[in-house]
Parts: structure tokens; sequence; C-alpha cells
């Protein structure tokens, strides 16, 4: 296993280049099983998950071609298998987002539940709501979703749960209504760019999906779909990673390849408490001069502040005075990083989905341990300020989210290293 050793201090310079999407690139490969002709996706990260799901695409009988270095994917599902089974859907939750696309196809199959997530519960029930209402027989049973039909039929569906919309939930329901009968009407929809770059490629392979990227979508059912070619959405949270790591180290950082305009809340937030954000064309340069303020956030689905960004976002709270409360409206209990931040000195208490943090003059390097990808982040972040070294172990946590997060921020200037534990 191998853990980061981060020498903090350094004000982060330079350009970092952002990488294609994971969010977005694994419902849009799950998508390619819609078709038996050949597709190809462009611009995949080179990332852990990206395995797996390519991993679970060849277990159902699917070419798959990886070619990691060019960001390449291609796939043909002549004639995929119908069971996704749970030693391989265990290893990666967005693997859900096989069962839309299976039962759309094949009306029939059997994907493993996801199980357990440290980030909170995460149950399934709007995705089961769905695919039932579009007319699919659905029965959970001993650890799997159990789906079929003779049909599907499109429909009128609310898609809102506890929390507000699904993505993955939303994306599903997109997969399975592409090939239904009839016009299926999603209300309450994700409007996240990654369900509006799904909608894109489905277009691409013939399908007619109208109103992606706001709560109301329209898909009107067509027989066949086609082989198609896509280049997947640049990494948002990556590109907020970095914009994070500018404010928190006092820096100076071009980041490059990033849409502005899906990051409005963070470079909002991150105006709010003073660090300064210029948006040009196709990158966004970020600058700090270390005087931050102390804000609050809470996070909604998009477009409200992304909770892919809270923990990120709290790391910096922890070295900037004053007192700033971070509310969890999407995954309440997401607050694994605070303890392991508090063995780097911060002051952060939690109060129900709430963390106060209070800021403090520095902190020091500690080793600490990653407990999921973006918590894992946050402890990068943290490390980069903290006096002293800091080892984050367990980072395979950080490479299912971030292509080569040490070699780009070495290129920034950070003194971070990669060693086996
Ligand atoms: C996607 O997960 C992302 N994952 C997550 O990113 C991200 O945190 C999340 O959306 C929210 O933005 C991928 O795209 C692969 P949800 P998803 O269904 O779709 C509740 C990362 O760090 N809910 O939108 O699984 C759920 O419990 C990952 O890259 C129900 O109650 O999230 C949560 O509280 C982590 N019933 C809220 O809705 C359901 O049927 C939002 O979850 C579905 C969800």
């Amino acid at each position: 296993m191998e853990k980061l050793v981060i020498s903090g201090g350094d004000p982060l310079h330079g350009t970092v280049y952002v990488s294609g999407s994971k969010n977005a690139a694994l419902p849009i490969i799950a998508a390619t099983l819609l078709t038996a002709e050949p597709c190809v996706i462009r611009g995949v990260p080179d990332l852990s998950d990206i395995k797996f799901m390519c991993d679970i695409l060849r277990w159902l009988s699917v070419e798959v071609k990886h070619h990691k270095r060019d960001g390449v994917i291609e796939v043909q599902a002549a004639h995929p298998l119908s069971v996704a089974p749970y030693e391989l859907v265990r290893k990666m939750r967005a693997s859900v987002c096989l069962l839309g696309p299976l039962l759309g196809r094949l009306h029939n199959c059997k994907v493993s539940l996801p199980g357990g997530c440290v980030i909170g519960d995460r149950p399934i029930d709007q995705h089961l709501k769905g695919l039932k209402r579009l007319g699919a027989e659905v029965k959970v049973q001993n650890g799997y979703v159990h789906a079929r039909c003779d049909e599907l039929v499109g429909t009128d569906i609310f898609m809102g749960g506890r929390f507000g919309s699904t993505v993955l939930g939303t994306a599903n329901l997109m997969m399975a209504a592409v090939l239904a009968q009839g016009t299926t009407r999603i209300e309450s929809a994700a409007c996240e760019p990654e369900i509006e770059d799904l909608a894109i490629f489905l277009n691409h392979m013939g399908a007619k999906i109208r109103g992606a990227g706001s709560h109301i979508m329209e898909i009107e059912g067509v027989e066949a779909l086609q082989g198609a070619e896509h280049t997947v959405i640049p990494d948002r949270i990556e590109a907020g990673t970095f914009m994070a790591a500018a404010a928190i180290s006092g820096g100076d950082v071009e980041v490059k390849g990033a849409r502005a305009e899906h990051l409005h809340a963070v470079w909002d937030k991150l105006e709010e408490a003073g660090v300064t954000v210029e948006r040009n064309n196709g990158s966004m340069r970020v600058r700090s001069n270390g005087d931050l303020k102390a804000v609050d956030v809470i996070t909604m689905p998009y477009p409200g502040f992304p909770t892919d960004m809270q923990a990120q976002m709290s790391a910096i709270m922890t070295v900037t005075p004053g007192i700033s409360v971070i509310t969890e409206k999407v995954f309440p209990g997401r607050f694994m990083h605070v303890s392991e931040m508090g063995r780097l000195g911060a002051d952060v208490a939690l109060e129900g989905s709430s963390a106060i943090v209070k800021g403090v003059d520095g902190l020091s390097g500690a080793p600490v341990m990653a407990s999921d990808l973006r918590a894992s982040a946050a402890l990068v972040l943290a490390g980069l300020v903290a006096d002293g070294e800091t080892e984050v172990n367990r980072i395979y946590h950080v490479d299912r989210g971030y292509e080569e997060i040490d070699k780009k921020l070495r290129q920034l200037g950070a003194r971070i290293e990669r060693v086996s534990e």
C-alpha cells in the first residue's frame, strides 16, 4: 500500500491541467451497454474507478479496450450478460448505474445492491421507484436487485428523494427510458453537468432527450440506439480541489481545461472568503495572499455548493481566522475528515449535520488516515499548509478520483512524495 508524504508551507504556483470527469465517464461507459454497435469514449481519466467499471463490463462479456495513456475507451456490447455480481459491484457504488441500461436493453437483469458507504446512508429507493414507474417488476432478494419487464412504457416520474434529486438515480432512469415505448417525463431530475453530458452522449447514439440540465427532462423512447463517439467533460471536482489548494496555500495557480460555468458555486464561495478567481476562456486563475475570511457553506444538489467540495472547503476554513459553519444537506454524515484533521491540530466540532470550524493559527504535520475520496483530498490540502510532515495513508482512496494528484501538485511546487507504506 502507498501513502503520500507532504512537507507543508509552500504556496503553490503555476499551471495545472484538469483531467476528464470520473462522474461523467462512469455512467457514459455504462450507457454503451444500450447498443450492440461499437462506442468510443475519449477524455477518460486513468483512475481505479474507471478500471472497476471496465472490469464489470468485461465480466458481462462486453469487449472493452482501455487505452489508458490516450484516455480512450472502446466498447462493444454485442451480447451482454445480465448479472452484475456482488464481488465486483461492492468495489464501486457507481456500478449501480448498470441497472438502467441492462434493463433497458435486455428487459431482464440482476445487479448486486451496492452495500454500505463511509460517507453515509445511500439508499437506491428512488432508482427502484423510477424503474417500477416505467413498468418493470423490481424486487430485492439475496442482496440483488432483480428487474424484468416485457416492455418499458414512458410515463411521468417524480424523482425527488429525502435530500432532493439523485444523480445516478436520474442517470439510471434516463438509460432505461431511452428505449421505452412512448415518452418519459422526469420531474426533479438531477441537473448536474455529468447528467447533461450523459444526455449528450445518449442523443449522439440516437436517443431523444430534451431538458437535460434542468429539473424537467423529457425522453421520447426510440426503437434502437447506434454506436457513438464522445469526449467527456472536464472534472469540475478535481478543478475545484486545485482551486482550493491554491487558496489554502496562499498561492497563484492557473487551472486549465476546467469549465468555469460548472463551478459557479465554488468560485463564488472562494471569492466570498477573499480568494481572487479570474475566469478566462478555458482556464481559471486562482490567487490568494493567505489573508482569508471565514465563510459558511451549505451543500446542495447542483447548481448549489457541491458536497464533493465540502471537505476541501472545510480544510481551508481550519486555517482561516474566525468561525465557519459547514452544513451537509446532501450526505448529512459526510464528516470522516474531521477527526483526522483534528490530528493535525484543527479545531472542528460536529453538531448534527454541521461542522463548526474555528480557524487556528496553523496546523502541524502528523500521520493521518484517508477514509473516502474527498476526505482524502482534504487531508492532502491540509498537509500542504501543516508545519512539518504529514503522511496520508490509504491513498487508494485518492487514486479513485484524482489522476496523479501528487505529480500535479509537485508541478505546482508542492513537496509531496508517494511512498510505499
Ligand atoms: C453522485 O452519487 C456522485 N457519484 C457522488 O460523488 C456525489 O457526491 C453525489 O452524486 C451527489 O452529488 C457519482 O456520480 C459516481 P445521489 P449518487 O443519488 O448519484 C439520497 C465522489 O466523491 N438518495 O445524488 O450516488 C442519497 O442517500 C462521489 O465522486 C436517496 O435517498 O448520489 C444522498 O443523500 C461521492 N435515495 C442524496 O440522495 C435514492 O434512491 C444524493 O445522492 C438515491 C439517493
